[in-house]
């Protein structure tokens, strides 16, 4: 357990997530300038390469709720479901770098940065970093201000 609801938000979707293939189960919790709190979890396909990420089913509620450009915090959690029932894993779950990119957008609309909170299964393992951190140099909707339109 930690002491940030985020945190646990983001452990307590993992347990919601559909991950049959891989049994590998992450869930995402967004927060909004404004303290409202979104969720998503990774949900796989047979056809394997469908699978969504759950920062990228987040996001999509985070749209829906308040917006894309109003992303102050993200808190990511994974790892397995054991029998009790309780997700465990010792490694954080930091974004592939898919879901940075994804994250990132967020971040640039507004020139902003985004604070995130990598757990680990049980929630005893933090890492914090920004999106900013996590992917340097980043290319986002700024650099297409360059187009020139
Ligand atoms: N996964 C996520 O949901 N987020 C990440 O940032 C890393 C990976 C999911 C995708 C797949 O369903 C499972 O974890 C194993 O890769």
């Amino acid at each position: 357990m930690t002491s940030d609801p985020l945190i646990e938000q983001a452990r307590a979707a993992a347990l919601a997530a559909y991950a049959p293939y891989s049994r590998f189960s992450v869930g995402c919790a967004v927060e909004s300038v404004d303290g409202d709190i979104v969720l998503g979890s990774n949900m796989e396909n047979a056809c394997y390469r469908l699978g969504i990420c759950a920062e990228i089913a987040a996001l999509t509620a985070a749209n829906q709720s308040f917006g894309l450009d109003r992303i102050a915090r993200v808190a990511v959690a994974g790892g397995h479901v054991g029998a009790d029932g309780a997700l465990a894993g010792a490694a954080p779950v930091t974004p592939c770098g898919g879901c940075r990119q994804a994250i990132y957008e967020a971040a640039d609309i507004d020139g902003r940065d985004i604070e995130l909170i990598s757990a680990n299964g049980d929630g005893t393992q933090l890492i914090r970093s920004t999106i900013r951190a996590l992917l340097p140099e980043g290319f986002g909707p700024a650099n297409l201000r360059d187009a020139g339109k």
